[in-house]
Order: C-alpha cells, then sequence, then structure tokens
C-alpha cells in the first residue's frame, strides 16, 4: 500500500506517489513484478474470485482485483502532468457474459463505452507529464482498434501484434511537449 489518504472515489489522494500509473491495472497479469513500488495500481473494483484453470493440480485458481487506488479512469484524483509513465490497458470485451470469468478477468464495456474510453484516453494524457509515455494495450477480438484509436486525438509512436491471431496490440504514445501560452511568453 503506497497512498497515504484515502483510497476512494472522489476523496483527497497523496499527490507524492510512484512515478508509474496503471491506470485499469485488474489482476496485474503483465506485471514482472505485481507489487512494484514504482507503480501505483488503479482499478474501478476491488474483488476476488475463484476461476476455472485445468492446468492447476486444484482444477481452479483465484483471481485478485486489489488496486492502492479504488478510482475511474474517465475520472482520475491527480494533478494534471503528474506521472512519468502511464499504462492503459482497459476492457476489450463486448460481448463477454456479465458473470463470466473474461468479465471478472477483463472487465466489459457496457452502455457508451466509446465516450467512456474517450475520456480514459484524455485522463491518462491529462495526468501524464509533458513528453511523458503512455503504453496502450488493445485486443480485437471484439472491436477493431482503427476505431478506438479514433477516440483520442494522439497518435502512437510504434507498436506491436502479438498473440495467436495476432489480434492483441501493444503501443507506445508520448505526450506532446508543454506549449507555453503566449501570455507566458510576455
Ligand atoms: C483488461 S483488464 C486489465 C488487465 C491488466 N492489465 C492485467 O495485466 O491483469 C481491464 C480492467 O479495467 C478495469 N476498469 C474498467 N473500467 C474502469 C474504469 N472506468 N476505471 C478504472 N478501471 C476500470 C476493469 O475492472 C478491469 O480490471
Amino acid at each position: 500500500m503506497k497512498m497515504s489518504d484515502s483510497e476512494t472515489i472522489g476523496q483527497k489522494v497523496d499527490m507524492s506517489s510512484p512515478a508509474v500509473l496503471d491506470a485499469c491495472c485488474g489482476s496485474r497479469m503483465f506485471w514482472f513484478d505485481r507489487s512494484d513500488s514504482r507503480a501505483l495500481f488503479v482499478d474501478k473494483r476491488r474483488e476476488t474470485h475463484t476461476l476455472p484453470d485445468k492446468s492447476s493440480a486444484t482444477g481452479s485458481r483465484t483471481l485478485e482485483v486489489n488496486p492502492d487506488v479504488i478510482a475511474d479512469f474517465t475520472n482520475l484524483p491527480w494533478t494534471d502532468n503528474h506521472f512519468a509513465l502511464v499504462v492503459f490497458d482497459p476492457p476489450h470485451l463486448t460481448h463477454a457474459g456479465r458473470n463470466g470469468w473474461q468479465a471478472k478477468k477483463y472487465g466489459r464495456l457496457e452502455g457508451d463505452w466509446k465516450e467512456m474510453l474517450r475520456q480514459g484516453f484524455a485522463e491518462c494524457f491529462r495526468v501524464l507529464k509533458p513528453e511523458g509515455t503512455l503504453i496502450f494495450k488493445w485486443n480485437e477480438h471484439d472491436v477493431p482498434v482503427s476505431q478506438i484509436l479514433a477516440l483520442t486525438p494522439e497518435r502512437p509512436l510504434v507498436g506491436q501484434r502479438c498473440g495467436k491471431a495476432a489480434k492483441t496490440h501493444w503501443m507506445v504514445f508520448m505526450k506532446p511537449p508543454h506549449q507555453p501560452k503566449k501570455e507566458d511568453l510576455r
């Protein structure tokens, strides 16, 4: 636990936080160190589930979503230009069953999810320092990545497709440098 203040949506949070923000960490599957002290882990839920797992001797395993801070990536409780690096791996499934294992693991897209992702991108870039890095992950199982890139005015620098069907995209963005306002130059 890295926060000294409240962890509840809408309440005050400690601003002396690590340099990296994972804006929707889930169970931190892709982290080499799920307790990496350089990162602050955010999700909108805190949940523990038992999921079926044929590769396990018990036939099941535990999925734990246990963020440092419970917050909504459409309204992040940090000031502008705060983090050096932001990781953004939002839900990508529109057809997952509400109570199925995929929804428990990845979340699901509901309602006006395009607007939610538009605001999520905007918030991730807002809390990122100028020239800071945003790592974005998307799986095209239900929605082509082109539709998602249309939700942000920022353009990725580099990327890679992976997975059996090459449907998973990793992309790297950089927040534009700070542009001084005319009045600041006078
Ligand atoms: C694809 S999963 C992230 C998986 C994660 N990267 C990992 O390595 O395990 C997406 C996560 O986004 C979370 N989420 C969905 N909507 C959110 C929101 N508005 N704010 C914060 N987290 C959200 C879900 O609860 C889910 O855990």
